[in-house]
C-alpha cells in the first residue's frame, strides 16, 4: 500500500477525506498531524478529537453493520496510524478561524444533536496510537524511516505544521514523495475573502516559507480553482432517513454547512469537496502505482507570491501573468502527463509550483 501522511483540521471536508482514506486499500496511513482551523480558542484540540471521533464512529458502524464492515477491513492488519496534535496558531499573524462555516467544534456542533457521537477517554482503538510527539517531528520521523521518496504528504489545511517540518530539516522533507496541498486559488475568487482561499489565509507566512522551497520539493497545488468545481449535492449526503451510523454520522456534521452555503445565498445546494478531491487524487495515484494523473486531469505551472500583509489581500497568490513558461523554453504539462519539471531563468522571488 501507498504510504500516506494526512496533515489535517477537521473540519467537515476533513472529515470526508478522512473516511475516504480509511475506506481506500489502496493507501497506509502512517501518520495524522493535525492542525489549527476550524474553530475558536481550541480549534486544534476540537480539530484532534475530531479524528478520534471519526475513527470511533468508523468502528461502531464495522459493529453494527457487519455486511458493510469489509470497507475497512484492510485496517485491521495495518501498522496502527500515529495521531499527534501540531499548531495551535499560525506562524505569523493574526490566527483565522472557519467556525462560522463548521460550527464552533468544526463539524456542525454535532455534540449539541448527537451525543452518542462522543468517544471514550482514555482512547484505546485498534487502528490509531495518539502520541504527545510534535506533528512536525512525527512526519519528519516517518520521512527519516521509510525509504526516500515512498510517502506523501496529504496538507488539507493551514500549511504551519508542515512549514515547521521545513524550516527544521528541508533535506528530509525533501525525501518526501509528492506534497498535495489543497489550498490557495490562481483564477478563481478566494473562498475567504475576495482574493484569498482559508487554507492560504489562515497562515501565509507557512505557506510564503514551505513555497520558497518548491525548487527541491514535489509540491502539487489543487487550488479552489478545481476544488470549488467538483461538488457533490447536499441531497446525496445529507439523508433524511440514515440508515447506518456513517450515514447519521455524515449527514450530522454537514448540516451546518449546507444552511450557511443557503444563507449566503450559494445556489445549487451541493458541498464543494475541496479536501475531498485532494485525497482522491492521492488514492487514485496509490491504486495506479504512480503519480501520473488520471485522464481528464491535468498540471501546469504557476509563477506568483504569496501576500502576507495585504490590507485586504492577505494569503493572496499574486500570480505573474508576465511570466510565460514556454517563453523560458521548457515544456509544459500537456494530456495530464507532467514530462518534467520546467527549468530556466525564474525571478528568485517568484514561487513556481504544479498545479492541478
Ligand atoms: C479549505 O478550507 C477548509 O474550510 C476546508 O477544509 C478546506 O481545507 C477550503 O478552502
Ligand atoms: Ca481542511
Amino acid at each position: 500500500a501507498h504510504k500516506v501522511i494526512l496533515d489535517t483540521d477537521p473540519g467537515t471536508d476533513d472529515v470526508i477525506a478522512l473516511l475516504l482514506l480509511l475506506a481506500s486499500p489502496e493507501v497506509q496511513l502512517e501518520a495524522i498531524t493535525v492542525t489549527f482551523g476550524m474553530c475558536r480558542n481550541t480549534d486544534v484540540d476540537h480539530a484532534y478529537n475530531n479524528v478520534l471521533k471519526t475513527y470511533e464512529v468508523v468502528r461502531q458502524h464495522c459493529d453494527a453493520h457487519p455486511e458493510d464492515a469489509h470497507r475497512f477491513d484492510h485496517l485491521n492488519a495495518r501498522p496502527q496510524t500515529i495521531l499527534s496534535k501540531g499548531a495551535a496558531g499560525p506562524i505569523a499573524g493574526e490566527q483565522a478561524l472557519a467556525e462560522y462555516f463548521h460550527g464552533k467544534d468544526g463539524l456542525s456542533n454535532i455534540m449539541e444533536t448527537h451525543p452518542e457521537f462522543s468517544f471514550p477517554q482514555p482512547f484505546e482503538h485498534p487502528w490509531l496510537k495518539e502520541t504527545d510527539v510534535a506533528a512536525h517531528d512525527v512526519i519528519l520521523d516517518v520521512l527519516r524511516r521509510e525509504p526516500a521518496k515512498s510517502v506523501t504528504l496529504l496538507a488539507v489545511g493551514p500549511l504551519t505544521n508542515v512549514a515547521k517540518v521545513y524550516a527544521k530539516d528541508p533535506e528530509t522533507l525533501a525525501r518526501v514523495r509528492r506534497i498535495v496541498i489543497m489550498g490557495g486559488t490562481f483564477d478563481a475568487p478566494g473562498n475567504t475573502t475576495a482574493v484569498a482561499e482559508f487554507n492560504i489565509y489562515a497562515d501565509p507566512f507557512a505557506a510564503h516559507q514551505l513555497f520558497s522551497g518548491s525548487s527541491t520539493l514535489p509540491l502539487l497545488v489543487v487550488p479552489l480553482d478545481i476544488t470549488s468545481q467538483h461538488t457533490v449535492s447536499f441531497s446525496a449526503l445529507i439523508l433524511d432517513d440514515p440508515k447506518t451510523l456513517l450515514q447519521t454520522f455524515v449527514s450530522a456534521i454537514l448540516a451546518r454547512p449546507r444552511r450557511v452555503l443557503a444563507a449566503l445565498g450559494y445556489s445549487g445546494d451541493v458541498f464543494e469537496m475541496h479536501d475531498p478531491l485532494a485525497a482522491y487524487m492521492v488514492t487514485m495515484h496509490a491504486a495506479q502505482e504512480s503519480d501520473v494523473l488520471l485522464p481528464g486531469f491535468r498540471t501546469t505551472w504557476r509563477d506568483f507570491v504569496i501576500e502576507r500583509a495585504g490590507e485586504h489581500t492577505r494569503g493572496m497568490f499574486v500570480v505573474d501573468k508576465r511570466a510565460s513558461i514556454e517563453d523560458a523554453g521548457v515544456s509544459r504539462a500537456r494530456d495530464g502527463i507532467v514530462a518534467e519539471r520546467p527549468t530556466g531563468d525564474v525571478n528568485p522571488g517568484i514561487l513556481r509550483v504544479e498545479v492541478l
